[in-house]
């Protein structure tokens, strides 16, 4: 007899270049314990149903039981001549039960049952992507508590900008990864409806209780469809999008600590533990870490479009292309775990040089506040944008800085000037001005810092 679970319909064996071809087994072996658990809930069913009696389904609870631990305990035995995961974990059974096995498959497809597998698989795996996310997030909430208060430049165009606290500049990317962490939550709220029940398109011939499968899959809902079911991978999307947007957010990340870390910049050091030397020139100390990071947020992206590109005009119903799914999920996983580990490892050994963010942090940034000085004595923005604009001018010109005119020379400029204009012109003084909470004022940066810990507690509870 073929291992085939469609042998019945053919005389001829498959041509192994066509077969081969088709086999996911090597890949879906991933889906196994959600094979087994979704089994487990269907024999059940269906007893309920009255579809198999309660021998049959004890023989079959049993027997996919005895299945799930010898997988667990020895992963590599997971494998052989079989077309898919559904197929290996069927003749398994029938092998150890003979009859009763053979009557599990009653009732359903192996359209719905990837699809419920997918969904169990991204439940488990989920909450470990956002575990990760939370690590490299304290990481990022450990080295804004660690920067006090010291000061950086901030960047528009790539062009100096604002004078910024450090800790303000940390809590940024700890923001974007915050939305990568309910994303994720919402992929895996798309993914929690069951599928069963859908049969292979048109639904099941069997009254199957499926408020209660759902129930007892821990599924919140029941798809309302069956022949959209069949083929929706919205949920697939949605995850491999979240995965690819982190990605992006990653490796935006990754290059600002490759430039900051660089001669260029000297913003902060890279530890020797998380950098890598040149073979040919001694003096090398390179962030390959944050480098693979940025490229391979080049392949989650592939994944996304890739995938996109594999639904796109797919006729209704289910169709093998989508077998292309797994790969594309269990890719973006790993892709964005490992990116995510190498990030944080890298990043809570970055060490602050803060003489020089802080010498970086004055001149010609604190334009904006000379401006806004002058608004503070009356002159209208624009007014005060043309002073400060011609002031630059001479500065550069005399290869000066604000900080270096006395207030003689201020008044020169403008007699709005004050006494007071030389301790309000500086980098501390440009911070502490900023008046709205998600500014980079030092208190409306604590504040920050606090609701961030309370979203990290908060969200470990949310995910355990
Ligand atoms: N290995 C298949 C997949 O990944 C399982 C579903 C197969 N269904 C079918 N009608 N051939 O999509």
């Amino acid at each position: 007899m073929s291992s085939h679970l469609w042998s019945g319909r053919f005389d001829a064996a498959p041509d192994p270049a066509a077969f081969d071809f088709g086999v996911s087994f090597p890949f879906d072996r991933r889906l196994f314990e959600d094979d087994v658990t979704g089994s487990l809930a269907w024999a059940q069913a269906l007893a309920d149903a009255g579809v198999l009696t309660a021998e049959d389904a004890a023989r079959i609870r049993d027997g996919l039981a005895a299945i799930l631990a010898q997988g667990s305990a020895e992963p590599a035995w997971v494998s052989g001549p079989d077309e898919d995961v559904h197929a290996f974990v069927e003749r398994q059974l029938v092998d150890r039960i003979g009859e009763a096995g053979r009557r599990l498959h009653t009732g359903r497809s192996r359209n719905e049952q990837v699809s419920v597998d997918l969904r169990l698989y991204l439940r488990r795996r989920i909450p470990r992507l956002q575990e990760k996310l939370r690590a490299l997030i304290t990481v990022l909430a450990d080295q804004a508590d660690a920067a006090g208060d010291a000061l950086m430049p901030s960047y528009t165009h790539l062009r100096r900008a604002m004078p910024v606290l450090v800790a303000h500049y940390f809590l940024s990317h700890a923001a974007a990864l915050q939305r990568d962490h309910d994303r994720l939550a919402a992929a895996a709220a798309e993914a929690d409806f069951l599928p069963l029940g859908s049969g292979a398109i048109a639904g099941t011939g069997y009254a199957v209780d499926t408020a209660t499968l759902a129930a007892r899959l821990g599924f919140s809902r029941v798809v309302a469809n069956s022949m959209d079911s069949s083929s929706d991978r919205d949920f697939v999307s949605s995850l491999l999008h979240a995965c690819a947007l982190s990605m992006v957010h990653l490796s935006r990340l990754a290059e600002d600590f490759i430039l900051f870390t660089s001669e260029e910049f000297g913003f902060f050091d890279l530890a020797d533990a998380t950098a890598t030397g040149s073979s040919m020139m001694p003096q090398k100390k390179n962030p390959d870490p944050l480098e693979l990071v940025r490229g391979k947020a080049g392949r989650a992206i592939g994944h996304l479009t890739g995938f996109l590109a594999t639904m796109k005009s797919l006729p209704t119903g289910y169709n093998k292309d989508l077998q292309e799914d797994k790969e594309a999920v269990f890719g973006a996983e790993d892709t964005l775990a490992v990116s995510i580990d190498a990030t944080a490892a890298v990043i809570a050994r970055v060490t602050l040089r803060p003489e020089v963010t802080r010498a970086a942090a004055g001149g010609f940034l604190l334009a904006t506040d000379v401006a806004d000085y002058l608004v503070g004595r009356g002159l209208p923005f624009r007014g005060a944008h043309e002073v400060v604009g011609r002031m630059v001018r001479h500065l550069i010109a005399e290869g000066r800085h604000f900080e270096s005119l006395s207030v003689t020379e201020w008044r020169a400029f403008s007699d709005l000037f004050g006494d007071d204009v030389r301790e309000r012109v500086t980098a501390e003084a440009s911070v502490g001005a900023r008046r709205t909470p998600q500014s980079t004022a030092p208190a409306a940066v604590a504040a920050a810092r606090g609701a961030l810990r309370a979203w990290l507690a908060e969200a470990a509870r949310g995910r355990a």
